[in-house]
C-alpha cells in the first residue's frame, strides 16, 4: 500500500492517474483549490480503494502555506510514500507577451510553486530515507518557441530542477520522476481542437505515471513517441529554427 500525496488533485491527468493507484488501495491526500470538486474525487477514490481519503483545499500559489501543508498530509497519511506534484496553468502566450504581471504569474505557478514544493518534499524525503517525488513537467520545456515560451520556460525550469534532485538523491534510495506529456485532451487544453494522432486521453498518461513509477523510470516522455518527437526538435540548428513558426 502507498501513501499517496496529490498536489493539484482536480487535475484530468491527476484524477485519472489516482484513479488506477486506487485500483491498488493507495491511501490519499488531495490537494486542490475546489473543495466541491476535490470533495466529489475524494469520494470516487474512496469507493474506489476502499481506504478513506483526506482533502484539504489550498490555493498552491501560496508559497508560504507550503510548510503547513505538508506536515498535514504527513500526520494524516503517516508519512508520505509517493507525492505528485500536477497543478498548472496554460497561460496566454500573447497576453503574457504584453504583461510582465502576466508573465511572471505564470512562472509563479507553474514553476516557483513546484520549486518550492519539490524543494520541502525532497528534504523530507531525505531525511526520511525513502519516497518517490513525481512532477508533471511538459515537452514544452525542451525548447522555446514563440506560441508558448513563457509556459515552455517555466516547465523547463522544473524538468531541470527534477534533473538536479534526482542527481542529488538517487543514491539515497528516493525516486524522483519527472513527467513529459504532448497533447492532452483535458481542461487546460479546452480551447485547442483537439484532432490528429498527436493528442492523448488522460488515462493514456496516467497508465504511463504508474508505469514510470513502478519500472523505476527517470524522465518519461508521455505518449511515448514523443522522445523521438522531440529529440528532433532539440537537434534543430538554432540559425534554422528561429526561422520557424513553431
Ligand atoms: N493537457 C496538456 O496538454 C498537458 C501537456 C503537458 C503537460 N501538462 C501538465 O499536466 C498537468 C496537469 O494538467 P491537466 O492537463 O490535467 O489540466 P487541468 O485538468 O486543467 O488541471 C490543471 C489543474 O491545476 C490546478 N491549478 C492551477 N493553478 C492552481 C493553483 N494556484 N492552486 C491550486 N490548483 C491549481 C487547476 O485547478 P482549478 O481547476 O481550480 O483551476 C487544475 O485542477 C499540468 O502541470 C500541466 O501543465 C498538460
Amino acid at each position: 500500500m502507498r501513501n499517496m500525496l496529490i498536489i493539484g488533485a482536480t487535475s484530468a491527468i491527476a484524477e485519472a492517474t489516482a484513479r488506477r493507484f486506487a485500483a491498488t488501495g493507495a491511501r490519499f491526500y488531495l490537494v486542490g483549490r475546489h473543495a466541491e470538486r476535490l470533495a466529489a474525487i475524494a469520494r470516487d477514490l474512496e469507493i474506489r480503494s476502499g481506504q478513506p481519503v483526506a482533502s484539504e483545499s489550498l490555493d498552491l500559489d501560496q508559497l508560504d502555506q507550503h510548510p503547513g501543508l505538508l506536515e498535514r498530509a504527513d500526520q494524516a497519511l503517516g508519512g508520505i510514500d509517493l507525492a505528485l506534484i500536477a497543478h498548472g496553468t496554460l497561460p496566454d502566450q500573447n497576453g503574457c507577451q504584453q504583461s510582465v504581471q502576466k508573465t511572471l504569474a505564470a512562472i509563479h505557478t507553474n514553476a516557483l510553486s513546484v520549486i518550492s514544493l519539490t524543494t520541502l518534499l525532497a528534504n523530507r524525503f531525505e531525511q526520511r530515507g525513502r519516497g518517490t517525488l513525481i512532477a508533471i513537467s511538459s515537452v514544452a520545456g525542451d525548447r522555446g518557441r514563440q506560441s508558448n515560451y513563457v509556459y515552455g520556460a517555466a516547465k523547463g525550469m522544473i524538468s531541470l530542477l527534477l534533473q538536479g534532485l534526482r542527481n542529488r538523491l538517487s543514491s539515497k534510495g528516493i525516486q524522483v520522476i519527472t513527467i513529459k506529456p504532448g497533447f492532452v485532451d483535458t481542461p487546460m487544453t479546452a480551447a485547442f481542437e483537439k484532432k490528429g494522432l498527436l493528442w492523448a486521453q488522460p488515462d493514456q498518461i496516467a497508465k504511463g505515471i504508474v508505469a514510470a513509477v513502478e519500472r523505476g523510470r527517470d524522465e518519461v516522455y508521455l505518449p511515448w513517441f514523443w522522445r523521438w518527437i522531440m529529440l528532433v526538435i532539440r537537434h534543430i540548428p538554432e540559425r534554422l529554427f528561429k526561422r520557424l513558426q513553431l
